[in-house]
């Protein structure tokens, strides 16, 4: 059977169960499956693939049918000017999380040798493409889930960068390790009762979103511990949801916090805030 037909098989799949991404995601999924780029795929619709081939592309297209969020199929995901490997243990990285990424590399120049703490590394996407950027930069990253520091790692290791980041298994609470001339933080900031609601995002790990009853449960304990681990003038940059900017920013105000900056995500929410420790 020829490419352009399987693609149209999974396209029905996937529309009947209103996955609305269904035709790029079939291509993915095509080029998944044969180990070619979509580009690849998109250039070879009138070639035939074997029933093995077949078969691997419609397991591939029954998992997104119920929802697996793509980047958990192809286990990759693009972010930054990077790609990473992701799993079901950790976080998808976002498009609106590379506002950290670029608000901390505006913060330190080429050649400064800074250093930085990642609280709750997930996969590694912050920590690595900041020190992808800025050579002389040294990490410690830490997060609860061992499944994702050992996710992270392999990125690390991918990256050439396992000799400037340290990674501790670590709750934030009890972390008590060095002073720090940047901190940057996604933590788990959704509601506990609106996980639930949330499409793909519930393959997503909870403990990589849930932020308690109030959302701010882990912010509150990231701001409090980033204000000992800070060293005088330290920049912490935090993510937050879409609705946490005011109570945030009190927050880190209660902590003597100079709130910086409020960066705007793609759909115009506050979802960045740059602010530094005075004293
Ligand atoms: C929203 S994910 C962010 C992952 C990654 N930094 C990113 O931006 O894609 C939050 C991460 O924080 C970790 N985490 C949750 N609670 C934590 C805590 N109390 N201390 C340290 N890490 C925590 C989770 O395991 C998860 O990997």
């Amino acid at each position: 059977m020829k490419i352009i037909d399987n693609l149209k098989q999974g396209n029905e799949i996937l529309k009947k169960n209103n996955i609305s991404s269904y035709k790029i995601d079939c291509e993915i999924l095509m080029s998944q499956t044969l180990n070619i780029t979509r580009e690849e795929v998109l250039l070879n619709l009138e070639k035939n693939i074997n029933n093995e081939e077949k078969e691997k592309y419609l397991n591939l297209v029954n998992r997104r049918k119920k929802n697996e969020p793509i980047s958990y199929i192809t286990n990759d995901k693009s972010f930054w000017r990077d790609r990473f490997i992701t799993n079901k243990n950790v976080l998808i990285p976002r498009p609106d999380s590379e506002h950290l990424v670029e608000q901390t590399l505006i913060l330190i120049k080429n050649d400064q040798a800074k250093r930085i703490l990642d609280i709750g590394v997930g996969s590694g996407c912050l920590a690595i493409s900041i020190l992808n950027e800025r050579p002389h930069c040294r990490c410690d990253a830490i997060d609860t889930s061992k499944k994702a520091l050992k996710l992270a790692k392999i990125n690390a290791n991918l990256h050439h960068l396992l000799d400037r980041i340290k990674f501790y298994k670590r709750d934030v609470d009890n972390f008590y390790n060095d002073k720090y001339d940047l901190i940057i933080s996604n933590p788990p900031y959704i509601k506990k009762h609106k996980i639930k609601y949330l499409g793909t995002i519930n393959h997503e790990p909870k403990i990589a979103l849930d932020g308690g009853l109030d959302g701010l449960e882990i912010i509150k304990k990231v701001i409090s511990k980033s204000k000992y681990l800070l060293k005088t003038n330290g920049k912490l940059v935090l993510e937050i949801g879409y609705d946490q900017k005011y109570k945030v920013i009190n927050l880190l105000k209660e902590k003597n916090f100079f709130i910086n900056k409020k960066i705007k995500d793609y759909g115009n929410n506050t979802r960045c805030i740059v602010s530094t420790k005075v004293k």
